[in-house]
């Protein structure tokens, strides 16, 4: 009896995951409750999720068009297969005829917008070509297509040029904003430095950009804790636009060491989905991106991602011949299909998960142009 008691008044005391969804907002805790809701409770938090998406973004998905032009890097992140000491990836670079065609193939196809990727290079000759084929997409496109660059660590004074030529949006993801992490999954020396990181965000808003950042989930090392904190520090920057997807192993990298350690792959997944539809509910007019690494694990993963909060998907354009090359994990979707097999059948996909596609529009980020019109 008195057994029975304690037990009633535990779950009397212990808060409900209804009523932490409707909460404004949510403490650490209570994120961490949230990554790992089961069953009905995870029902209720991804339809919060959905209800929020839809009042404060809508249900239109806007296309990234993304060209991964280039997997020469200077760097060498310990869980990426491009790093510079892995030998195994053919190093290519898209001359600038074939980028800027697949430019026009965004455009054609009323993308609006493309996100031009590569591996991290900081070299004068590197900056001012970039500089040049913002300037040369923007004349193609009758300055109507929107750039997103996704180029890693820079200067000050190479965002700005970035920026004066044209890009309006830069994507560099923190990867995890928990210190000791950082330095678990990036060999600790002057070309991976946790602050200078977090820097170059404010570099990138002081610039005028739209930033986005992002972190990977299911790490070798990573717990509840530090998912919590990626999404308090999201908040606390007030970013514009998130893309977060499951770490996917790749052999050729030191981190594969600890494969053995990982979450299952259908684990990460979850807890993926989860990140997303948690983060739409405390940050409801931002975008966020249904990452790539979705759908490595399940070939719906991108829609699905959808249904729960995100509202901005990228699909692939890079010229064929290069896809296979740009390997940062395994089982990277559509490295075999060209850019028109991959759109056909991805806006019925889009219908299913009940969104439809904002075709010819931006699609900025509502977070970014509030806090302009303040
Ligand atoms: N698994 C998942 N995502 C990865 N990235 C790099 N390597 C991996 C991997 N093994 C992500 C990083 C990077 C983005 C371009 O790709 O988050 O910022
Ligand atoms: Fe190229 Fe990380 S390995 S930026």
């Amino acid at each position: 009896m008195a057994r029975d008691n304690m037990q009633q008044t535990k779950t009397q005391y212990m808060t409900t995951i209804a009523e932490i969804l409707d909460q404004t907002t949510f403490s650490k805790a209570d994120i961490v409750r949230l990554l790992t809701v089961q069953d009905a409770d995870r029902q209720a938090l991804f339809a919060k999720a959905e209800a929020t998406k839809i009042a404060h973004v809508g249900k239109k998905v806007f296309y990234r068009g993304l060209i991964e032009f280039s997997n020469v890097c200077i760097k060498d992140c310990l869980y990426c297969g491009i790093r510079k000491s892995n030998p195994n990836p053919t190093r290519y670079t898209i001359a600038e005829d074939e980028i800027l065609e697949a430019a026009r193939f965004a455009y054609n196809n009323k993308y609006a917008s493309l996100v031009l990727q590569a591996g991290e290079r900081t070299d004068e000759k590197f900056v001012a070509t970039i500089e040049d084929l913002v300037r040369k997409i923007k004349e193609l496109s009758d300055n109507s297509l929107g750039i997103t660059l996704s180029l890693g660590e820079q200067s000050r004074e190479t965002y700005e040029r970035w920026r004066v030529a044209g890009a309006h949006r830069y994507l560099l993801r923190i990867e995890t904003s928990n210190r000791e992490l950082y330095y678990k999954i990036h060999p600790e020396n002057a070309l991976h430095d946790f602050d200078q990181r977090i820097q170059a965000l404010s570099l990138l808003k002081e610039s005028g950009y739209q930033v986005g950042t992002g972190v990977m989930i299911g790490l070798p090392f990573q717990n509840m804790e530090h998912l919590a904190d990626d999404l308090i520090f999201f908040r606390d920057n007030s970013i514009d636009m998130i893309g977060m997807g499951p770490y996917i192993e790749h052999k050729d990298t030191p981190l594969a060491a600890f494969n053995n350690q990982l979450l299952s792959r259908q684990t990460r997944f979850d807890l993926s989905l989860r990140m997303i539809a948690i983060l739409r509910i405390m940050m409801p007019d931002i975008n966020i991106a249904a990452a790539t690494a979705l759908q490595a694990i399940d070939p719906i993963g991108r829609e699905k991602a959808i249904k729960v909060g995100a509202n901005i998907i990228m699909p692939n354009i890079t010229p064929t011949e290069n896809r296979g090359q740009y390997r940062l994990y395994e089982d990277k979707p559509c490295t075999d299909e060209g850019a028109e097999d991959c759109s056909n059948c991805l806006e019925a996909r889009i219908h299913m998960a009940g969104s439809e596609v904002g075709f010819g529009e931006w699609g900025d980020s509502k977070h970014f142009i509030s806090k302009q019109q303040q």
